[in-house]
């Protein structure tokens, strides 16, 4: 039996654009990195006053390392600086901040400003926001996949729970920006009955109202699961 689908739990998004962003105003990179910042900040607050249980943003890839230096230490540099401008917001906003992928591979600052995050938001009953970093979806699985084998079972059910979302609510809805159309390594295993929503507008430009829109769209989609 279809159901309607209403309500999205849980909104995922492939922020892609920053460069591009950058290069139709003839700025660096990083600047669109930057502006890119400030979308998250904005959909971060509006992503909780619209009443998402959690939202996850692809922030890093396991194959971004393959970009210039330069440009991996300014994101670096600026998620460090999101940390600390933006953690006693989340803390006051009972906003849980929740990692996947394994960024244990960053450099050892970040960790610890990370570690720190965590524990800062472990207890937060809110929103969840979900960051990854040097995530991809197949070393996930692997990792999880893995860790179910050790453990005697695999079925779907027992990788699902070794997977880093473990605990989160299904993902409802996956949006990717910038009018690229492909999920490059985010999500596959839980996007098997995700809606998907693929819009033009560069990440910096993205605002709630164009997550607003995304929710609309997902709110009058029918979701199937293969019955009818
Ligand atoms: C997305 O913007 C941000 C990251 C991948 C970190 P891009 O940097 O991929 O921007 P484009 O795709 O080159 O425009
Ligand atoms: C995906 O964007 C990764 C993030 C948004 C963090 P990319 O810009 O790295 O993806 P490709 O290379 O265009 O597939
Ligand atoms: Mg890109």
């Amino acid at each position: 039996m279809s159901e309607p689908a209403s309500r999205a739990r849980h909104v995922a998004i492939i922020m892609d654009g920053n460069g591009r962003w950058a290069k139709k105003r003839h700025l660096p990179r990083a600047m669109g990195h930057k502006r890119g910042v400030e979308a998250v900040r904005r959909l971060v607050k509006a992503a909780r006053e619209m009443g998402l249980e959690a939202l996850t943003l692809y922030a890093f890839s396991t194959e971004n390392w393959r970009r210039p230096e330069a440009e991996i230490s300014a994101l670096m540099g600026l998620l460090k600086a999101f940390i600390l401008a933006d953690l006693e917001e989340f803390a006051a906003n009972n906003v849980r901040l929740k990692i996947i992928g394994d960024y244990h591979a960053f450099p050892d600052d970040v960790v610890k400003l990370i570690d720190g995050a965590l524990a800062r938001t472990a207890a937060n009953t809110g929103a969840t926001l979900v960051v990854a970093l040097n995530y991809g979806s197949q070393d996930e699985i692997a990792r999880a996949a893995a860790k179910a084998a050790a453990k005697g079972v695999v079925t779907i059910e027992s990788i699902t729970a070794e997977l880093d979302t473990a605990g989160l609510p299904p993902l409802d809805l996956l949006i990717r920006t910038s009018g690229e159309v492909r999920l490059s390594n985010f999500l596959l295993w839980q996007a098997a009955y995700a809606e998907m929503l693929f819009v033009d507008t560069l990440w910096p430009d993205f605002t709630p109202e164009h997550l607003q829109a995304a929710l609309d769209d997902f709110a009058k989609r029918e979701r199937r699961y293969g019955g009818r």
